[in-house]
């Protein structure tokens, strides 16, 4: 066993050398970074969580139908700095990296996504950095969602801070496909793999197909009641963009 170092046997933080008081510093900065963007995680999501509350309530149905979300981990943040020629260091995490918090927003229709999506963009805390919409133009593999980097102030015991935080909104159809994709794209020498691509676009297609003829059906069903509630949440297609 290793025998653990007794209290006065660790070093004082004065007889480390340089390079290690370094070190000990960025360890100390990049840990209250993530903290950080822990704290910016909690604060979009409890937004995210009280449109879908509020519009459950309002039209009976939930937008959301779940919500998950991860900070990133040391070793894709330092791959991901290097891959835009920056220092590997804590303040580069802050200037050049849009997705450390990132949050995935999971909808059962299409309209859902761009309702909640303008939402949460139209409230006066959160600044819209960028959109990438790949739902209206999907990528060549088939890839379907809508992106979003948003800034949010964060309320700290000695500092406010704007944060940013990737949230990716898709439908259920959306995430089953990408989650399949990504397994595809972390293999390496997978054989058939053009072939595999082949089928994959092919299912991306079909799955956009049914999103709309999904959305397409729950409108009749919605017209077809004869609650008020049906005519709260009546959308058009300029609702399916931002910023409308
Ligand atoms: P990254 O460097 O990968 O973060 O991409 P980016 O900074 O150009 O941003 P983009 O909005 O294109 O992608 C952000 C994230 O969306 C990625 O990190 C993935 O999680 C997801 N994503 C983007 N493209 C694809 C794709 O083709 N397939 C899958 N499965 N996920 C994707
Ligand atoms: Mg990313």
């Amino acid at each position: 066993m290793i025998p653990l170092p007794q209290k006065n046997q660790l070093p004082k933080y004065e007889d480390l050398s340089g390079e290690q008081k370094y070190f000990l510093n960025q360890a100390q900065q990049y840990q209250e970074l993530m903290m950080m963007y822990n704290c910016a995680v909690k604060e979009v999501r409890t937004k995210l969580e009280i449109l879908n509350d509020d519009l459950s309530a309002k039209n009976e149905r939930n937008p959301i139908e779940f919500i998950s979300s991860r900070i990133k981990k040391p070793l894709s943040v330092a791959k991901k700095l290097q891959k835009y020629g920056q220092d590997i260091t804590v303040e580069s995490v802050e200037k050049y990296i849009n997705d450390v918090a990132g949050i995935r927003v999971i909808c059962s229709f299409i309209d859902d996504i761009y309702l909640v999506a303008n939402m949460l963009i139209q409230q006066d805390d959160i600044t819209l950095i960028k959109v990438k919409d790949y739902i209206k133009a999907p990528k060549e593999n088939g890839y379907r969602s809508l992106h979003l980097i948003v800034e949010v102030p964060v309320f700290f015991s000695d500092k406010k801070k704007p944060m940013r935080v990737e949230v990716q909104i898709r439908t259920i159809a959306m995430d089953f496909w990408a989650s399949l994709e990504h397994e595809l794209k972390y293999k390496k020498d997978i054989s058939q793999e053009a072939e595999i691509m082949e089928e994959l676009k092919g299912c991306a297609d079909v799955i956009s197909e049914t999103d709309l003829k999904m959305l397409n059906i729950r409108n009749k069903i919605k017209r077809n009641q004869t609650t008020d509630f049906s005519k709260m949440n009546q959308l058009t297609k300029s609702d399916f963009s931002i910023l409308n």
